[in-house]
């Protein structure tokens, strides 16, 4: 259910909103602080040895590689904690940017976002938040899963990746029979009692998805260890280099949203958000809000072609080359029971009246960098077509220009490519909405700064790469009290 609060003149606030959105990120963070029992200053000792006993559970079941139909993919297969809790393979990230799944030959249609953190997400289903002008929470690129716990089932019975269906359902018989026969048994009855097992796989289910979302939850998922967490609590300092990506990042000299304006703003804080006040951190870098940053088409994702519907009737492609992710659009309007997007004859004629088509969860900043290798290739983006974080940042700098100098496309127009002298830089939007591609900060696209058009030198972009690589985990261990 959505809430009532939604119900208002959404697209005014929509507008509105984002103008407001700088001087109230730190409303906002306070509202949407989770702040979850350990953040910064809690080490791991502080957790009490029955919570510890399901932690360690859930451990061996997110590294369990017997829980997928056919086996031999765990949720660590996908969520690998050296590429920041996210696809572990260089060479499909940068073939496809899409993960491939228990079956041979399938894959998922979107990129793998971290798990780290992810306990800090505000829970679903996404509701609409007037100060940030924008829905914000649940889990998943479009906010489909409510929290941690609900979340567990998707990818268990999801059949581009761990396949667990008997009759078109979830077989949660099939998964407590695994458990019950499989090398993680004792520990199960460890924590849930020396017959859990036998009860019915439902139950056992709901166990399985308690403790590993224990797991997520815990320190060792979100340790908050980074050399920014370290700058923070005045035990690093950060390079020049560093030091300058953070002041664009956050717009402000002390690196706090707020604090006295840096001579460049990026504008990364609207969305991947850090409290204006240290105390009320901890610092999430995102708001959990939606957006639609225009993101290209991914052109070499799998789920284009995955279009046979007797091979994988519940997990297959029907609209083919056609398909767009509506992203929020795919989840929102079918729960309140309209078509996807709310587009086409089952739609209640309003079309995109939330102003929502196109827009996918802005994930946290932190581990983006986190990578087994130097030369390892990470899949950025719902879709997985952006490489690299140059890339990524080159392309929140440049998205809106094109090769005639000084020319901006205006992705709020209906046509906006119309009557451009210059080729664009980028390719189109997978979803070019005037409705949902807002300039964050309310500025029309003549002014300088916007998303899109941020006005930064390549150094300027490597300075903020630079800033980014201080958000991976592991640079120190937290309190080792
Ligand atoms: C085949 C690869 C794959 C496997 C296996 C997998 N995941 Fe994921 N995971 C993904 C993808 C892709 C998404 C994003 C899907 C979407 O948004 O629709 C995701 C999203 C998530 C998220 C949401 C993060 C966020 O920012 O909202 C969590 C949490 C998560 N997975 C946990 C798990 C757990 C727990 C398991 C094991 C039970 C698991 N995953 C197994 C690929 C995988
Ligand atoms: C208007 C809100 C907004 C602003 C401003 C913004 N982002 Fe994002 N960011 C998002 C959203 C939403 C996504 C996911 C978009 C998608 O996949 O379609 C995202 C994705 C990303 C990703 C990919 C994360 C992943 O796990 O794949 C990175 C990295 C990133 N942003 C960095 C930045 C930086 C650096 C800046 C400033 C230069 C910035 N963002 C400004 C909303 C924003």
């Amino acid at each position: 259910m959505v809430p009532l609060r939604v119900e208002f003149g959404l697209k005014y606030f929509v507008a509105a909103g984002w103008i407001a959105a700088l001087s109230l990120a730190a409303i906002s963070a306070l509202l949407h602080s989770t702040t979850p029992a350990r953040a910064q200053e809690i080490g791991q000792d502080d957790v009490p040895s029955s919570e510890r006993a399901s932690i360690g559970l859930g451990r061996v079941l997110f590294f369990d590689t017997e829980l997928s139909n056919p086996p031999g993919q765990s949720c660590a297969s996908c969520h690998s904690v050296g590429a920041g809790w996210t696809f572990p393979d260089s060479k499909t990230n940068e073939r496809l940017g899409v993960p491939t799944g228990a079956v041979p030959g399938r894959a998922e249609s979107r990129a793998v976002p971290p798990v780290a953190y992810a306990a800090y997400i505000p829970s679903g289903p996404p509701t609409y938040d007037f100060f940030m002008g924008s829905f914000v929470g649940g889990l998943f690129w479009d906010g489909h899963a409510t929290d941690l716990t609900d979340q567990v089932h998707f990818p268990l019975e999801n059949p581009n990746e761990m396949n667990n269906l008997a009759h078109g359902e979830l077989d949660a018989a099939n998964i407590a029979r695994k458990v019950r026969y499989g090398h993680n048994a004792e520990k199960f009855k460890a924590v849930y009692g020396p017959t859990s097992l036998e009860d019915p796989p439902q139950q056992v289910l709901s166990e399985i998805a308690k403790s590993i979302s224990d797991y997520e939850k815990s320190a060792e998922v979100s340790p908050f260890s980074s050399k920014y967490d370290a700058y923070v609590l005045g035990k690093a300092t950060l390079s020049d280099q560093e030091m300058a990506g953070l002041r664009l990042v956050t717009g402000s000299l002390n690196g706090r949203p707020g604090g006295p304006a840096n001579y460049k703003f990026a504008q990364c804080v609207l969305c991947h958000a850090i409290p204006s006040d240290i105390r009320q951190g901890p610092d999430l870098w995102t708001n959990s809000c939606y957006a639609n940053i225009g993101v290209p088409r991914n052109p070499n994702n799998p789920f284009y072609a995955e279009t046979d519907s007797k091979t994988n009737p519940l997990g297959y492609n029907p609209a083919g080359a056609d398909f767009v992710d509506l992203g929020l659009g795919d989840f929102l309007y079918p729960s309140l029971g309209l078509p996807s997007g709310n587009i086409g004859a089952e739609s209640n004629g309003q079309g995109d009246y939330y102003a929502i088509n196109g827009t996918f969860k802005a994930t946290t900043l932190r581990n983006v960098d986190a990578r087994p290798s130097d030369d390892f290739v990470k899949a950025y983006m719902h879709n997985g077509c952006l490489k690299s974080l140059k890339d990524v940042v080159h392309f929140y700098n440049t998205r809106n220009l094109t090769t005639v100098k000084g020319e901006i496309i205006d992705f709020t127009q209906d046509d906006p490519y119309a009557h451009l002298q210059g080729k664009p830089l980028w390719p189109e939007p997978e979803y070019p909405s005037p409705d949902t591609l807002q300039n964050p900060d309310g500025q029309p696209a003549s002014a300088q700064a916007q998303v899109g058009n941020l006005g930064l030198t390549d150094e300027e972009e490597d300075e903020i790469v630079a800033f980014l690589k201080t958000l991976t985990d592991g640079f120190f261990r937290p309190n080792p009290n």
